[in-house]
């Protein structure tokens, strides 16, 4: 049986993900958790020197497929170095995107569609996240909390494109009820973050006779 709890965050660029993740993690960690904080493209020694081809701005000549498989390549790497292990040996595993950051960026945003879900059952397997938070705030006003940043390559892509990346998310959310959960991240930080953690205290307390190490 499976001893620890996966947790991913999925949103576009600035819709809060790092600032709620820190917020989550700092909740559980007082309730005795072990949390591993992990994120993607990267996590891993070779996924990070994958993230670093995949998010140069000088790459600008990348197609669409080998972005879709850099991804994936990071991602079949991480699963099998970092999150499984991790699971196996108890801790929280809270992950900065993983497979639908991939099905709403490259299969929605690039328009490849579904043979990124299949690339992606070969990447992570089985290894599915218990619960997703989708952030969802539109493009517009994320793109504009991170305009002062210095943008990646994806970052620097089309509205229209961030906009394809927002409907492949509802797309998910309406695919995916279970895992999905859709939390309006428009709101200021600390109302998101206490609907997170609320959905969070429940669902890994009906989990507590398996994980047995810890008390909620
Ligand atoms: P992401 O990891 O999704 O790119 P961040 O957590 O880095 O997003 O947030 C992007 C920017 O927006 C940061 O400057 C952060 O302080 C700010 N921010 C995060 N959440 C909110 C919020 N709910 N309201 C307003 N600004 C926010
Ligand atoms: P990230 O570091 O999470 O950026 P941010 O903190 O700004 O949200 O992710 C880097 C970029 O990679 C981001 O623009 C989303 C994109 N991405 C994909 O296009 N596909 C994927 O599978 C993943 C994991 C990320």
């Amino acid at each position: 049986m499976k001893k620890g709890y996966f947790i991913s965050f999925e949103g576009v660029d600035g819709s809060g993900k790092s600032t709620q993740i820190m917020c989550l993690k700092e909740y559980l960690e007082k309730k005795g958790f072990e949390v591993l904080l992990t994120r993607e493209p990267g996590g891993t020694e070779i996924g990070e020197k994958i993230r670093r081809i995949i998010l140069d701005p000088e790459n600008m000549e990348m197609s669409a497929m080998t972005e879709a498989m850099l991804y994936a390549a990071s991602r079949a790497q991480h699963v099998e170095e970092v999150i499984k292990p991790a699971i196996e040996s108890g801790k929280v595993v809270i992950c900065d995107r993983f497979v639908d950051s991939s099905i709403a960026y490259q299969g929605f945003g690039r328009g490849l569609g579904e043979c990124v879900e299949i690339i992606n059952r070969y990447a992570a397997g089985e290894c599915m996240p218990d619960v997703t938070f989708l952030l969802k705030v539109k493009p517009v006003i994320s793109g504009d909390r991170i305009r002062n940043r210095k943008l990646d390559r994806i970052e620097q892509e089309t509205s229209e494109f961030h906009q394809a990346v927002y409907n492949g998310y509802e797309k998910l959310e309406n695919d995916f009820p279970d895992r999905i959960i859709a939390v309006d991240a428009a709101r200021s930080i600390d109302e998101i973050c206490s609907d997170i953690i609320n959905h969070v205290s429940k669902l890994i307390g009906q989990k507590k006779g398996e994980m047995t190490d810890y008390a909620f």
